[in-house]
């Protein structure tokens, strides 16, 4: 969603600035924006790509040290230049830019227009720069926490002000901000990923601060005024982990990735000598899980997928009652949470904006809420009691790859480590940990058909509709496999329970309605080897995802992807592979925008 980045240093600041919002765009957005506080001061913007900003700014070559710049994703108001960010005060000495949503915009407004303020747009941006404007008397910084006090609701804001040209303030309430500080030069943005060129040490700045950047240093305060002291961290990310490294696209490079990634996800974390999982970030809450009898789990989209996987897994290696909710239905629903449930939000970004709700729901009726999160230092990763990293690694491209399959493969060691601590064997617990160890090798194995896939997607890429099927742990890749398609080939794609096929979705089959069918050799295969065999008395044409060697669908099926045998509960990890790169090379081949495909967002902050 929305985008900003910050700097106030030596340098010229407009290359860093529109280099940092092409750092964002794959969080999605449909406007940009950027100001320097040059002689005179200059503001651009421009409705679509950022390139078409950075278009407007190289020819302009404006000059200035400091200066603030934003990617919009329209909430309050159309994509037009007016809604887009910066926005300024009456006197033209106010810049702001923000991320969120300001909730009581429309009573602030009008009494900002009862006392002769002038508006030029339909956001609930504006407000702020007008509130600034009304409590400024000499510090910026004061006047940012005296307008962000009469607020409800959620920022992420940069400011700068004319009569302060060696400084920007920035403040957070839900959505991030995150410092970046060099020699004699400061950055602030939205997401660590405008940063990482810059600089590795970095301030996540806590909801209710408010950050002063001057060149190379900051401080903190709360809104109230309060000094808060906070060193600088070092980022794990280095800065080519934003490049391509000779891929075509982001989504390619992250599938490509997934090998190394599961191994970072478990690595560290297999104690052999006792056939078990070590989570560092659970030990604090021991006591409570073993204690725990009932787990909810809450997500969205892919990681709500992820999800359904895990039930699967805590169910067949726990004594746990396992739920899976979507976290945007969670409230709707009146859950007994008691002492011993557990919650467990799963989120790449930890930043979507309905499972921070529903964690907040749990907490507050007093379960335990554990997170499964890629960004580190994220909302999500802050607001749980406990919890575990991803350690994917940066995701750029907008649809979930890598961090799907480190998701799962730690689900899996969450049910392990919980497994072993009640009636789950040492056997089992080993034979576990084997099968996680051979995904590496597996994947790299997979990855090896991209071409035969790409081939697939050659054959198939016209079809108007698919039908995605699995049984158990295939389901949930079933549904995931549509999901990719859908969203970056844009090609309705359903996906079902195989079982629930013939409840509805069969009357759809025909030969222009493809299926793609999940038939691992597992102890669904018989089961959803006979539901291809319905489909294919209807002339449906079939993919079928099977196991290494298997030559029993023969011609029942028209292609076949084979993948290696693993155990039954981590074979879902190598399935979802081909159906990424399946979605891949239609969305390639039918010319859509594979790493920002059309209204979508890498990171949903908004309910
Ligand atoms: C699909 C996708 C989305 C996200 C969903 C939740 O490829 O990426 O469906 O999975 O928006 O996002 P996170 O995991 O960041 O909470």
């Amino acid at each position: 969603m929305c985008g900003i980045v910050a700097y106030v240093g030596e340098q010229q600041a407009r290359e860093i600035l529109v280099d940092g919002l092409k750092r964002l765009e794959y969080r999605g957005y449909d406007s940009s924006g950027v100001a320097i506080l040059g002689t005179p001061p200059y503001l651009a913007k421009a409705v679509g790509k950022v390139a078409a900003l950075e278009q407007r700014v190289s020819q302009e070559n404006p000059l200035g040290s400091v200066g603030i710049a934003h990617t919009r994703w329209a909430t309050h108001g159309k994509p037009t230049e007016a809604n887009a960010h910066p926005h300024l005060d009456c006197s033209g000495q106010v810049y702001l830019v923000h991320n969120g949503i300001i909730e009581n915009y429309q009573a602030l407004k009008n009494r900002l227009i009862g006392g002769g303020h002038k508006f030029t747009s339909e956001t609930d941006t504006e407000v702020l720069a007008h509130l600034v404007e009304e409590a400024y008397s000499g510090s910026l910084e004061s006047a940012v926490q005296k307008a962000l006090l009469q607020v409800q609701g959620t920022f992420g804001i940069a400011v700068m002000h004319a009569a302060h040209r060696h400084q920007i303030v920035v403040a957070r309430r839900g959505s991030p901000i995150v410092l970046g500080v060099g020699s004699n030069e400061s950055l602030a943005a939205s997401d660590v990923s405008a940063l990482a060129r810059h600089t590795d040490q970095v301030v996540f700045l806590e909801d209710n601060e408010v950050a002063r950047l001057e060149p190379g240093t900051f401080s903190i305060t709360t809104l109230e005024n309060k000094a808060i002291s906070r060193e600088a961290t070092t980022l794990e990310i280095g800065p080519e982990a934003m490049e391509l490294g000779g891929f075509p696209h982001y989504m390619l490079k992250e599938i490509f990735e997934q090998p190394e990634a599961v191994e970072n996800a478990f690595r560290g974390r297999l104690n052999h000598s006792e056939g078990v999982a070590k989570l560092g970030g659970l030990e604090s809450v021991g006591d409570r899980l073993r204690a725990a009898r009932h787990l909810i789990i809450v997500s969205c989209g892919t990681s709500y997928y992820a999800g359904l996987f895990a039930r699967y897994v805590f169910e067949t290696l726990t004594d746990l009652a396992v739920e899976t909710e979507l976290a945007s239905e969670f409230r709707y629903r009146k859950l007994n949470l008691r002492q011993n449930t557990v919650v467990l939000a799963i989120s790449q970004s930890g930043e979507t904006a309905d499972t921070l709700a529903a964690l907040r729901e749990a907490k507050r009726k007093g379960a335990l809420v554990l997170g499964l999160v890629n960004v580190v230092g994220s909302s999500i990763a802050r607001e749980t009691h406990a919890g575990v990293y991803c350690h994917a690694g940066i995701e750029v491209g907008v649809a979930s790859t890598k961090s799907f399959t480190t998701q799962l493969a730690i689900l899996t060691l969450m049910a392990l480590l919980m497994g072993r601590s009640r009636d789950l064997s040492y056997e089992e617990g080993m034979s576990v940990i084997h099968g996680l160890e051979k995904v590496p090798g597996d994947l790299r194995r997979i990855l090896e058909q991209s071409e035969r896939i790409r081939k697939l997607a050659e054959k198939y890429c016209e079809a108007r509709h698919f039908l995605y099927i699995g049984r158990k742990y295939q389901y949930p890749i079933a549904l995931e496999g549509a999901l990719k398609l859908k969203e970056i080939a844009y090609i309705h794609a359903e996906g079902y329970a195989a079982g629930e096929m013939k409840h509805g979705p069969i009357a759809l089959i025909d030969n222009s309605f493809p299926t793609v069918a999940l038939a691992p050799e597992d102890g669904s295969y018989e089961k959803v080897a006979s539901n291809i065999q319905e489909i294919r008395a209807r002339e449906g044409r079939i993919i079928a995802v099977t196991s290494e060697g298997n030559s029993r669908l023969g011609q029942l099926v028209d292609d076949v992807i084979e993948i290696p045998h693993n155990h039954e509960i981590l074979t879902p990890l190598l399935a979802v592979v081909p159906l990424q790169l399946f979605a891949y090379h239609c969305a390639v081949l039918r010319g859509c925008d594979v790493d920002k495909p059309r209204n979508l967002a890498k990171s949903v902050t908004v309910e």
